[in-house]
């Protein structure tokens, strides 16, 4: 057997040792693409160890020329990384936990947010493998919220790691879709919020890994706990601003066969509508995070409804913060 890998805490290109996989830097603060892997569910201990130190430093990390991934490999790939979950309310692709993120079907995401963060533990991981490029455009971006925390001036950061904030899937969709066609738009609203829940975290989040401070907020946030109106959004704009700075992002343009890793529990991430009417098809697995740590030692709580109800497959994202 192979040995452990050595991986350098900060390279731009990260050789290990006893295999192929290269890791090379694409942006200041997020971002790397990883060479020498063909991802499936028969890795090596030491190249899935490599893999996740990898998004675990850098955030996201990109594979190019993994045509051969089908649905079984994608999740079988993503049991590597943690124990596969269902979203809460959208019906998979699959059957399974593949969830379709489809240009036709309402659900584009040109909205920074982090997955799933209605529920208490949402994704530690999301995988998202791409199956219909459009000819142009359709980009995502993501975001680094451990550095956009880091980059704060003092008194903001004391002023964040004080704060708690709720958040819905049940938000205003007119309001960031005015644009999309009524029809789909209202079936993906319905089937998007069947259940509606809300939960409260700290906005600022202490990664179970890694240590780091993040912010933890996105579209999903309706309101700062305790403030209501002007103040709660000058603050979650305030905070938001630093997430989405061009410094702390990366933009990816997608090619057939290529998959993206993400740390969800340190990002953000934005899907660009601007493919027109164009196909754009992608295959996202996530994999079971844990019940995010304030700086204060206080975990996020599930507020509404009681317990987060099983989808038709599986274990939903957030179950095991039902109690
Ligand atoms: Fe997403």
């Amino acid at each position: 057997m192979t040995s452990a890998p050595v991986v350098d805490p900060a390279p731009d290109t990260t050789t290990v040792a006893t295999s192929p996989v290269t890791v090379q830097r694409i942006g200041g603060r997020i971002g790397a693409v990883v060479s020498g892997v063909r991802l499936g569910g028969d890795l090596e201990p030491a190249v899935v160890a490599a893999v996740r130190a990898a998004a675990l430093e850098h955030k996201v990390i990109f594979f190019r020329g993994q045509d051969h991934l089908d649905g079984e490999s994608h999740e079988a790939f993503g049991r590597l990384l943690g124990s596969p979950v269902a979203h809460p309310t959208v019906p998979s692709a699959d059957g399974r936990y593949a969830l379709g993120i489809d240009s036709d079907h309402g659900g584009r995401a040109n909205q920074w947010h982090t997955d799933v963060t209605f529920v208490p533990a949402y994704p530690a991981f999301s995988i998202l493998r791409v199956v219909t490029v459009p000819p142009y455009g359709g980009n995502t971006l993501w975001s680094n919220t451990a550095a956009a925390y880091a980059e704060l001036p003092e008194p903001l950061r004391t002023l964040a790691d004080g704060l708690r904030a709720i958040h819905s899937n049940d938000y205003d969709y007119a309001a960031v879709r005015p644009d999309a066609r009524p029809e789909a738009f209202a079936k993906y609203r319905e089937v998007f919020t069947s259940t509606k829940f809300r939960t409260e975290h700290p906005v600022v989040r202490v990664h179970p890994e890694t240590g780091e401070r993040v912010l933890l907020l996105g579209n999903f946030v309706q309101r700062i706990a305790g403030l209501t109106g002007r103040d709660s959004r000058a603050l979650i704009d305030l905070f938001q601003s630093h997430i989405e700075r061009p410094e702390n992002t990366v933009r990816w343009q997608w090619r057939t066969g290529d998959v993206a890793i993400w740390d969800n529990r340190a990002t953000q991430h934005y899907g660009v509508d601007d493919s027109g009417t164009h196909d754009r098809k992608l295959r996202r697995v996530t994999v079971d995070g844990d019940v995010p740590i304030g700086t204060d030692g206080r975990p996020s709580v599930l507020i509404s409804p009681d317990t987060v109800p099983a989808p038709a497959f599986g274990i939903p994202s957030g179950a095991s913060t039902a109690d």
